[in-house]
């Protein structure tokens, strides 16, 4: 939106992303996120995940629950793969700067630029006048996310990529507005054959926690027969599969299927249609709940006993939000400098 001058600062390469803990993870939220985030680690990049509780109390949620989801979501991450001594995993609510910068943020964006956030849309619906002020505001706190931590990467599921985009219009106003060429601008990391997993009940819907269908989605924390039930039920067309990945072109509930299958077994469509193409769904869900299953009951495994010992999730919540602090507090005490606020409390003491 804005014509910056091109960046001379070299930013270091450093990975950001975050979820909302607002209810239970999907295959969506795994496929999308989690399991990229874990292997994003072996790239030799540092690597920063947050669970973000800011964005969550965008919308009503009871206390007691928001702690619990908060803690099942670390749970998912770490038995996703996310190693708390190789990445930086804290919940958002523990450094202050995000809400800081985000208020700094709230100032840098303009009403127009929130106006045409599509899941802002989607998410007031016809309601615009009940929703909270933080709904409409929450892209620029996922932009403070971002950039409090000088992030040069954002690995996401595609529903991210309007907000990222958003933040590098943030990134390029403020350095504009200010003369500095101080935030970087971010490039959204939007990879694999799951960026945008659909609902198993309509496939040109997104796989969401919060639809009213339960078996619209799976669940990190589904069982077994749970999740062989969805994929029996999911709805597909009559045809088998074709024979080429072009044929999936408008066929959205297969393409999905696919997709999902492709994501879990690390291969690309083509090579899952190489092997099942001509084949009909007869023959394919059960194969892909069998690998769903063998993929997916490791990590609910792995949850449940992380669960059983919050103490432990605390501490590592903790240890990583020190860890964040030391990152983003004196970013935001140089953004502070640059928009002309006296700090003269360090000075003083
Ligand atoms: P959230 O919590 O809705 O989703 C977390 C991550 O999961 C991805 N995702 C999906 N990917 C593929 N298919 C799906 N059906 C699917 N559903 C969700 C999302 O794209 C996302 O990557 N605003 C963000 C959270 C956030 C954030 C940030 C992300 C806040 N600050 C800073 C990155 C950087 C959100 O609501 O994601």
């Amino acid at each position: 939106m804005t014509d910056a001058a091109p960046q001379k600062t070299t930013f270091k390469p450093r990975i950001f992303s975050g979820i909302q803990p607002s209810g239970g993870l999907t295959l969506g939220n795994y496929l999308g996120a989690l399991k990229r985030f874990a292997e994003k680690q072996n790239e030799g990049i540092e690597t920063i995940y947050c669970l973000v509780d800011l964005h969550a109390i965008t919308v009503w949620q009871d206390p007691d629950r928001l702690r619990q989801q908060t803690y099942e979501a670390a749970a998912a991450f770490i038995a996703s793969g996310v190693d708390p001594r190789r990445s930086i995993l804290f919940n958002q609510s523990q450094v202050s700067a995000h809400a800081e910068l985000g208020w700094i943020f709230n100032c840098v964006a303009r009403l127009g630029w929130m106006n045409r956030m599509t899941q802002f849309k989607d998410k007031a619906g016809k309601h615009t006048e009940q929703v909270s002020l933080g709904l409409y505001a929450y892209p620029s706190l996922m932009a403070a996310d971002i950039l409090a931590y000088h992030a040069t990467m954002v690995p996401v599921g595609e529903d991210q990529k309007q907000h990222v985009e958003l933040t590098r219009d943030i990134a390029q106003k403020f350095n504009h507005d200010y003369g500095v060429d101080f935030f970087p601008v971010t490039e959204p990391l939007i990879e694999g054959a799951a960026t945008r997993v659909m609902s198993l009940r309509d496939g040109t819907r997104k796989m969401s926690k919060s639809d009213p269908s339960d078996a619209s989605r799976i669940n990190l924390t589904d069982d077994a027969d749970t999740i062989a039930t969805k994929f029996r039920k999911a709805k597909t067309d009559p045809e088998p599969l074709p024979d080429s990945v072009e044929g999936l072109q408008d066929r959205p509930d297969a393409r999905n299927l696919v997709n999902i299958y492709a994501a879990l077994a690390d291969l690309t469509p083509a090579e899952v249609i190489a092997q099942y193409g001509g084949q009909g769904f007869g023959a394919f869900k059960p194969a892909l709940a069998d690998l769903a299953v063998a993929k997916l009951e490791p990590i609910s495994a792995e949850m449940k006993r992380l669960m059983a010992d919050t103490a432990e999730l605390d501490r590592i919540l903790g240890d990583g939000a020190d860890r964040a602090d030391a990152i983003a507090q004196p970013i935001l005490d140089r953004a502070y400098d640059i928009v002309g606020m006296i700090r003269s409390r360090a000075r003083a003491r």
